[in-house]
């Protein structure tokens, strides 16, 4: 692999492609006199990149690319596959996708690809490799981007005829015969079984979706549909690198939400993650951050290829950002660990589906706007303290366990995949965001990590709504917990194997010695319904408030654990909700509720505060982050703090220590004052 990408970048998305070559002087010009450092471009540029089979046009790309580098501007290209040509479809209708209801797929938009279809994925890789050729020897290509937004708009799942012969291909290599499959997948459930690979079907909506579906056949769909994106993205990144074996290669993701896929399996095909920011909030940006950081191994820096600038679009209801706005999240994203912002878009098409899409530029490419006025105003410092940085490192110590493929099997109550987003969106809801939250709150930095990570030098750890029990997993669970460190769990921990199919045996499985615990029942709320939970009677002073569960609430067996919380409502009042067990030198707690995080909140300050991790009662809307060093700051290990603040008045944080101010180079000590909408970043050399 080549490596992380290096430096700080800052710049915007354009499309050449878009306007009369007689304006990308000036287009440029623009972006150069903002002080930017990057531009990105060629992302859905096929039809001019390939007009015909194999008509390749790069004459454009070389103009453009040499005005760039006139301007002193490097790029971040991105490989035109997720806009297929017109020329292309008409050849093979069938590189349409089918949905689950078995209708294909209309061209009109994008992302209309399958990814088994064998002429789209060679003319995608001929496009990728003949455009690389072409460039090979630019020095000023600075990232890779493959596709764009692989995901988005459910398109990850076809339900095609190649798709359910290749998935048929994947179970056998998985299974091997028949007879394992049957059993694994328990099609004897409903007179399921299968006498051969032919019989096996994608898994499709049974019945007007009133009835079940196989469970283990959904998850194993979900990770074949997850193996092909990944697949289909390492394919490209393989091919770049084959002419730009320096240049590192990433994707674009969207929030954790909105694209179903395994982002750690994906991952270690790509050389750095990348996520582009639409989010609405700080919370919302640090959330996607610390997932999509998480989402590769080993320190390295993330990127930003997209934010949000501008009103994105008159069809979606979000409002007019304020002034400061853009300046804020571009720092934010420095402090979660994004060494690159690419702000969406420089100028606003006049046509297309996106023109009512705003850019930096107004409707005539002209710079009198406020965002270009911000920028303007913003850009040196945003680049003095990103300059600084760059290649410093997150180094949190929580870190929240979520694996997406859990996060499928928890739904699976649910009849059909094509519930799937808005349920996985529920888990993630409340299982997961709101201990991020809370953490977010205390100014307590987060990895939110998959299930195959060391957790050793964390000190404290929450299992976040993971339901499938793997051997795996209990046992760097255990050897966490007895090593001296502090867990918490959601509700249904450890209940499933790897197919969906119920351990038979006592859960939290293979953990209940460690918890303390078993679960005996499991209860469902309804949405707005509430429980409320409190001291154990006589437990004495309170020190936390009651607090409130919501979406489940599981009854629980305790065998060595000590209640922390009861539930103090519904019929089962006076039973345990929470429960804290010593095992070995460490602590686990088992909540037996979803959380909000004003309750996860009051939960973690104890635990915190327990194992002497430092925390801060910051205001709404106040995010304090940090980075260590090398960086290019004083000495290794230098301490980067960010106090951001999101919201419309001025704040106070008091920290510990003597800082210095990045930008002003004064001392800083005590309580640091941070205007609305802005936010301060400190340095401390020294070792940590
Ligand atoms: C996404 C896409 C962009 C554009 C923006 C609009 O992030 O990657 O191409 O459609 O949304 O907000
Ligand atoms: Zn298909």
């Amino acid at each position: 692999m080549t490596g992380q990408p290096k430096g700080f970048h800052l710049g915007a998305s354009y499309y050449p492609e878009h306007w009369p070559q007689e304006r990308w002087e000036r287009d440029l010009g623009a972006m150069s006199d903002l002080g930017f450092t990057t531009v990105r471009m060629l992302e859905f540029a096929w039809s001019r990149l390939e007009p015909g089979p194999g008509e390749y046009r790069f004459d454009w790309v070389d103009r453009a690319a040499d005005l760039c580098e006139s301007f002193g501007l490097s790029m971040m290209l991105g490989t035109p596959t997720a806009a297929p040509p017109v020329w292309l479809i008409s050849a093979y209708p069938d590189i349409l996708p089918v949905g689950p209801d078995g209708l294909r797929r209309q061209p009109g938009g994008r992302r209309h690809y399958c990814l088994h279809h064998e002429h789209y994925r060679a003319a995608a890789r001929g496009v990728v490799e003949q455009l690389a050729n072409h460039l090979a020897g630019r020095t000023d290509i600075v990232a890779w981007q493959v596709d764009n937004e692989v995901g988005a708009y459910r398109s990850t799942f076809c339900y095609c005829d190649q798709c359910e012969a290749a998935f048929r291909r994947w179970l056998e290599a998985r299974y091997h015969d028949v007879a394992a499959l049957n059993e694994r997948w328990g099609t004897v459930f409903w007179s399921q079984e299968v006498r051969g690979w032919d019989e096996v079907q994608i898994p499709r909506p049974a019945m007007n979706g009133w009835t079940g579906s196989n469970k283990a056949a959904l998850l194993d769909f979900w990770r074949f549909s997850s193996d092909a994106l990944a697949d289909f993205v390492g394919d490209q990144a393989d091919a770049l690198r084959e002419w730009f074996p320096q240049v590192p290669v990433t994707t674009n993701w969207t929030s954790l939400t909105t694209a179903a896929f395994d982002r750690a399996a994906m991952a270690k095909r790509i050389d750095f993650t990348s996520w582009d920011n639409y989010e609405l909030d700080l919370y919302g940006a640090s959330f996607n951050h610390d997932v999509v950081r998480g989402a590769k191994l080993g320190p390295q820096p993330t990127w930003t290829p997209e934010q949000r600038c501008a009103p994105p679009d008159n069809r979606q209801h979000v409002p007019l950002l304020r002034d400061g706005d853009v300046t804020t999240m571009t720092l934010h994203n420095i402090a979660c660990g994004s060494d690159a912002t690419i702000y969406f878009r420089l100028e606003q098409a006049l046509f297309g589906a996106e023109n009512a899409h705003g850019g930096i530029l107004d409707r005539t490419g002209g710079t009198d706007t406020r965002i270009y006025r911000e920028l303007m105003s913003s850009v040196p410092r945003l680049r003095q303290i990103g300059d600084a940085v760059a290649g410093s490192q997150v180094r949190a110590r929580a870190a929240i366990v979520y694996d997406t493929t859990a996060g499928v099997a928890i739904t699976s109550p649910l009849p059909h995949l094509v519930k799937k987003r808005s349920q996985l969106l529920g888990h993630i809801e409340h299982l997961v965001r709101p201990y991020h939250r809370a953490l977010q709150s205390l100014g307590v930095d987060v990895d939110v990590i998959p299930c195959d990570r060391d957790l050793a030098h964390y000190d404290v750890v929450i299992l976040a709504g993971q339901v499938i029990a793997s051997g795996d997993l209990a046992t760097s669970v255990r050897e966490y917990v007895a090593g001296g460190g502090c867990l918490v769990a959601t509700p249904f921990t450890a209940q499933v194997d790897d197919n969906d199919n119920l351990v038979a045996a006592a859960v939290p499985a293979g953990l209940t010695d460690v918890f303390g615990l078993s679960v005996t029942d499991q209860d469902f709320l309804a949405d707005g319904e509430t429980v409320v939970l409190a001291r154990p009677v006589g437990a004495g002073e309170a020190p936390v408030p009651d607090l409130q569960g919501v979406l489940c609430c599981e009854l629980l067996r305790l065998a060595g654990a000590e209640v922390t919380f009861e539930y103090r409502n519904r019929w089962y009042a006076g039973t345990p909700a929470i429960a804290s067990h010593s095992y070995g030198r460490g602590t686990a707690v088992y909540v037996g509720t979803a959380l909000d995080h004003v309750a996860a909140r009051s939960l973690l300050t104890e635990v915190l505060a327990e194992r002497d991790v430092e925390w801060h009662d910051l205001p709404p809307d106040v995010h304090l982050r940090r980075r260590f060093g090398p960086g290019s700051g004083p000495s290794e290990g230098t301490e980067y703090v960010f106090v951001v603040n999101g919201g419309e008045v001025e704040q106070t944080v008091t920290l510990a220590g003597r800082y210095r101010d990045l930008v002003s180079g004064e001392e800083r000590d005590g309580v640091i004052g941070v205007q609305a909408r802005d936010a301060v970043v400190l340095c401390r050399a020294g070792p940590r």
